[in-house]
């Protein structure tokens, strides 16, 4: 039976040794636990990174890790400390995550770093190789493994490769400055079908194949090397169900209920509102940003003071890279100061958790919040928003998404923002804590219906199914 390949850098799980003794825990990110119910449906096969180098391996335990990500149906790929230090770390989100996302001041382009990434998708294409079956489908994901559709078209031509990027493909402007700009995109090219969350990320994509390629595309087909490639954009669902059921239960009066839920729930009440940001930690997601126009929302309405309440949950994330060391550290003192500033002996504004927390208590945190204030700077799509609207099971509640991310283009009936306007951000918080009832569940029943149809097995099937059409497209050249 033919089987699909996911490759992604990380896998769904990731290993922890703790006192020398394993332990297996779900990966965060949209990619992980988007495509984590894709994979438990079907029959194939993940490859990816274990999230542990190994050199912090034992034969033995590298052996009881292998072993047990095989029973997830998982293959991991070795790195070692320099791979994770100059492929990762390095070359993926020192370069590739902050140019895509638009910050070039944030962006380095170290020459050995780019070596290590030619050298680590390399390492990802020979483990694909030796997994792969004549008849199977790989379905390369995100920006770790750019090149890697290509080194597997070079080994294996008559395999049907697809590729979808997680986040922005900036404009011709922004990656043209990449100096590696060519490599990336025939890297690309090696797939048969490319996908982005959005319409203008394919634009901005075949604009810079175009410009830099002197490629053109008709009807978002690409010719190259005699081959068609197809370009299109399939905007990621969610687990809708999987959500909705979860929030069902954790509300009925049968279910114990948890000390979080029971510490949130002393805080609410007809005139005292919950606002729910959960974000990685990371300065695409506008952390400091979102802290400083909560400030601003108090001192412009100063009425809600003492009823509202900013619960912020921000997981720790590549906390080894410079940049997100010192977003750490500007969001601690940003929330001692805030608090300091504000709290009264019954009240602190900004309730701050800095780790990730399991799938009970996310769906704690969800069905608990009045508002959802989910403010990127730039965002590939950003399934938080998503997560929150299938949550709210009476259809009430207010999410507030910036306009910056994916997710808002299919979000109308979200108050959409503007995160660089604190004047936006304050009116449209204020907005959001007094929308009438009536009008916050007609907007909850719209993002729910399109969330519900457009779940992330669709988009799997959709963008599978597309894939498979590119077959048709070979013969036809043939
Ligand atoms: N998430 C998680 N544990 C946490 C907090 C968040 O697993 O403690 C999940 C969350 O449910 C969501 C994902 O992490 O599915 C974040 O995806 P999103 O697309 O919002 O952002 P990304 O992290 O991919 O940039
Ligand atoms: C985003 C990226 C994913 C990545 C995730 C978590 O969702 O698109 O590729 O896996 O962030 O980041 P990490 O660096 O921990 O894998």
């Amino acid at each position: 039976m033919n089987k699909t390949i996911i490759v992604s850098n990380r896998l769904p799980l990731q290993v922890i040794i703790h006192q020398n003794t394993l332990k297996i825990i779900p990966s965060v990110g949209g990619l992980a636990t988007g495509m984590k119910s894709v994979h438990a449906e079907g029959n194939g096969i993940w490859v990816g990174w274990s999230g542990i180098p190994e050199e912090e391996l034992s034969t033995e335990l590298s052996e009881k890790v292998a072993k047990e990500i095989r029973k997830e149906k998982c293959v991991s790929v070795p790195l070692t400390l320099d791979d994770v230090e100059e492929y990762y770390e390095g070359f993926s989100n020192k370069a590739l995550w902050p140019l895509f996302h638009y910050f070039m001041e944030y962006t380095g382009f170290e020459e050995h770093e780019w070596e290590a990434y030619k050298r680590v998708n390399q390492k990802f294409a020979e483990i694909v190789l030796e997994n792969i079956d004549d008849g199977d489908t790989v379905w390369v994901h995100d920006y770790q493994l750019l090149l890697l559709p290509q080194l597997i078209k070079d080994k294996k031509p008559n395999i049907t490769i697809g590729f979808f990027l997680h986040i922005p493909f900036p404009s011709y402007e922004i990656f043209r400055t990449f100096p590696w700009r060519k490599e990336i995109l025939s890297g690309m090219l090696g797939a048969d079908l490319i996908g982005f969350h959005t319409y203008d990320y394919e634009r901005h994509f075949l604009s810079s194949v175009k410009r830099i390629l002197r490629l053109d595309a008709h009807f978002n087909q690409i010719s190259y090397h005699d081959r068609l490639i197809k370009v299109d954009s399939f905007p990621m669902g969610i687990d809708y169900d999987k959500f909705y059921n979860a929030a069902l239960e954790h509300s009925s009066n049968s279910k114990e209920k948890s000390e979080l839920y029971r510490r949130l729930h002393e805080h609410i009440s007809e005139d005292k509102k919950l606002i729910l940001s959960i974000d990685r930690m990371d300065y695409t997601k506008g952390i400091p940003n979102r802290i400083k126009a909560f400030e601003y929302f108090l001192h412009k309405f100063p009425e809600y003071k003492e009823k509202v309440r900013l619960v912020m949950l921000a997981v720790p994330s590549r906390s080894n890279v410079t940049q997100y060391k010192k977003l750490k550290r500007e969001t601690d003192e940003l929330v001692g100061r805030i608090n300091g500033k504000f709290a009264t002996v019954s009240w602190t504004p900004i309730w701050y958790f800095y780790r990730s927390m399991p799938f009970d208590k996310l769906i704690d945190l969800y069905i608990s919040s009045d508002v959802a204030l989910i403010t990127p700077l730039r965002d590939g799509m950003n399934l938080v928003a998503k997560e929150y609207v299938a949550t709210r099971i009476n259809n009430d509640g207010v999410l507030i998404l910036s306009e910056m991310a994916g997710a808002s283009l299919e979000m109308n009936e979200a108050l959409i923002i503007n995160p660089n306007s604190f004047e936006d951000f304050a009116n449209n918080l204020k907005r959001a804590l007094t929308m009438p009832l009536k009008d916050q569940k007609s907007r909850m029943k719209f993002l729910q219906k399109r969330l519900k149809r457009y779940n992330v097995e669709k988009w799997a099937k959709e963008f599978l199914k597309s894939l498979e059409e590119t077959n048709e497209l070979k013969s036809n050249i043939i």
